[in-house]
Order: structure tokens, then sequence, then C-alpha cells
């Protein structure tokens, strides 16, 4: 089995290598998927795995009441950025709440935080300047009304560490969900100069 300990430095080297930016927006979701994972396994290296027996039915009552956009709300390109960019700085907000029962370190937490705004600022320098349609601003509104709940729940909980480890089982679902939409973006080929190395 690889311990945690192990998966940690990688997690961190993969950080510093995205943190290596040109402003080349046709790699960029090449690039956004390989920070997301090394976010995710940074994630993933901090949680326990087993969820604490106290926390289980916060986890499924909180799941059932609050829920991101569904790909199908996503499925233009663009719509798709947005939702991963608002994603992303959101997720940096609440990880800038009260963390003192979440028993992550100082320098993991200063990786993560510097991982998601390197990438939310990438992404959004790539983001086109139109004004954005009315079915983006929806998008963009359902993805803060989530992160709004995330936010009140924590604030509810006087930020215990069930609720974090419940808005960290969500923040997952969240990286998961980023991955997906990148994903389907890749397969549609509109993001066609992706090196086929990565
Ligand atoms: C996992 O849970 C156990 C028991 O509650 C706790 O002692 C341990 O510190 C936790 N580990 C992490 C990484 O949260
Ligand atoms: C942060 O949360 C802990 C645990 O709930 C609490 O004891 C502490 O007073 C809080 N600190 C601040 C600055 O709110």
């Amino acid at each position: 089995m690889i311990t945690k300990g192990w998966l940690l430095p990688i997690a961190l080297t993969m950080v510093l290598i995205t943190e290596v930016s040109s402003q080349d927006c046709g790699q960029l979701l090449a690039r956004l998927r390989q920070a997301n994972k090394a976010n995710l396994e940074l994630l993933n290296s901090k949680m326990n795995s087993t969820i604490p027996q106290q926390c289980i039915e916060g986890v499924f009552s909180f799941s059932l009441k609050n829920k991101l956009p569904t790909n199908r709300d996503v499925s233009e390109e663009e719509n798709a950025k947005v939702a991963i960019q608002e994603v992303l700085q959101q997720t940096g907000h609440i990880f800038r709440q009260n963390c003192t029962e979440m028993l992550w370190d100082e320098d993991s937490l200063r990786a993560f935080h510097a991982g998601l705004d390197q990438q939310s600022e990438n992404l959004k320098s790539c983001l086109s300047a139109s004004p954005r349609s009315r079915r983006i601003q929806l998008t963009s509104l359902r993805v803060k009304r989530y992160f709004r709940s995330l936010n009140d729940f924590l604030k509810e909980k006087e930020y215990n560490r069930c609720a974090w480890e419940i808005i960290q089982i969500q923040v997952k679902q969240c990286f998961l969900w980023i991955e997906k939409l990148i994903q389907e973006i890749q397969s549609k080929g509109m993001d066609a100069q992706i090196p086929a190395h990565i």
C-alpha cells in the first residue's frame, strides 16, 4: 500500500509543475486536467479513508439536499470552462475559512491554495471576453449557490470536524466533476492542440 506520506510530495511537485504557466490557452485543458489530478491526490491524502462514525448521517443528508449543476447543464465548452473556473475559485474561498479542525498542515494548505489560484487565473485569462449568455450566467449562479450552501453549512456547524469531513467529500466530488467535464470537452475534439503524450 502506498502511504499517505508518499503521495504528498508527488502532489506538491505536480502543483509546482503546473504553476510554470504560459498563456497558452490551446493547452489549457490538458494542464488543467493534470493540475486537477494533483489537487485530488492532495485532498485524498488528507482525507480519512473511512468517514468517522459520528459524521455519516450528516454526509448523506447533505449530499441529498445540495447538488452541483449536471453535465447537461454545462454541455458547451465555454459554459464548462466557466463552471470549472467558478468551482476552483469557490473552493479556494472555502478553504480559507476557519480550518483548525480540518487537520491539514500549513504547507499542504498553502500548496493547495497556490494550485487552485493558479488554475483559476489561467482559466480566467483564457475565457472569452464577450458578454456571457444567460445560460452561462445561470451555470455560474448554480455553482455559486452550491458553494454558498457549503459555506452556510460550515458556519452553522461552527467549522467542526464533521462539517469539514463533509466539505472535503463534496470538494472531492467537485474535482471528479471537473475531470468529467474536461474529458467531455476533449472527446468532442474542441481542444485539438493537446499533445498526445498528456
Ligand atoms: C482519521 O480518523 C482517526 C479517528 O477518528 C483520527 O485519529 C485520524 O487523525 C484521522 N486521520 C486524518 C488524516 O484525518
Ligand atoms: C475556529 O473553529 C474552532 C473549532 O470550531 C473554534 O474553537 C475557534 O474558536 C474558531 N476560530 C475562529 C477564529 O473563529
